[in-house]
């Protein structure tokens, strides 16, 4: 499965141009895009990007490779994003945030002119909800919040660090992961978990995605177009 997140990262790279403002995923396959970036921009076969990073963790990565960056807040708009996702669907809908970064992902999508998911074909699915859905909470009254969401029987779990201790985001929340197994209606859990207090994002992506390009063990890849 590297070879193909390697291969179908590598591709999307064909998405930008010169001059354009990139929005930077995260994730092991937007992790190819960007190291694709930065052998173009060494090759100098792409000239004066500018990319907006949507974690930490890229942002490390990019400035490894030398791919000129600028705050979300310091540019009018995103050309185009590139980022991985967890599951998703031929509604151009998905699950994010396995990898954490679902609030700076969900900002740069937001303002982004086009956005573009790469992932292998174990992501495509017919409806959501097999992959943990993970909500970003604010740390005040966070167990709270994880007895709610148990006595509503949506199987909360904290997502945990390497050392066992709570995992915190690059904007210092917390997230509790939602075993759902299958989401009967995206769109009304979607407004409803962001009505909850203490809320601050979670991973339902519905109506972002623009293109999903997906990459098979065969090696082929297949581009789907919401607006062909
Ligand atoms: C990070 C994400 C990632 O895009 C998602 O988890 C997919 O990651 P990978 O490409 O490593 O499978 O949403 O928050």
């Amino acid at each position: 499965m590297d070879k193909v997140k390697e291969r179908v990262g590598r591709q999307a790279a064909d998405y930008v141009e010169d001059g354009m403002v990139v929005g930077l995923g995260t994730g092991s396959t937007a992790y190819w895009f960007v190291d694709e970036l930065g052998k173009r921009l060494e090759a100098g076969t792409l000239k004066d990007i500018v990319g907006v990073t949507t974690s930490r963790r890229t942002t490390h990565q990019a400035n490894q490779l030398g791919i000129p960056l600028k705050d979300i807040d310091d540019i009018a708009r995103v050309d185009v994003v590139v980022d991985g996702a967890d599951e998703c669907n031929m509604d151009f809908n998905g699950i994010k945030g396995g990898g954490g970064a679902l609030l700076q992902e969900k900002i740069v999508a937001q303002y982004s002119n086009k956005v573009v998911w790469v992932v292998d074909e174990s992501k495509m699915v017919k409806e959501l909800g097999a992959f943990p859905l993970p909500v970003e909470i604010v740390p005040f009254g966070s167990w709270r919040l994880f007895h709610e969401f148990k006595k509503a029987n949506l199987n909360p779990s904290f997502r945990k660090s390497g050392d066992d201790s709570l995992y915190v985001t690059d904007s210092g929340n917390y997230i509790i992961d939602l075993d759902l197994q299958l989401i009967h209606q995206p769109e009304a859990f979607s407004h409803h978990l962001k009505s909850i207090v203490g809320v601050v994002e979670h991973g339902l992506f519905m109506n972002y995605a623009d293109t999903i390009l997906v990459g098979h063990a065969d090696g082929t890849i297949r581009t789907y177009e919401k607006n062909p």
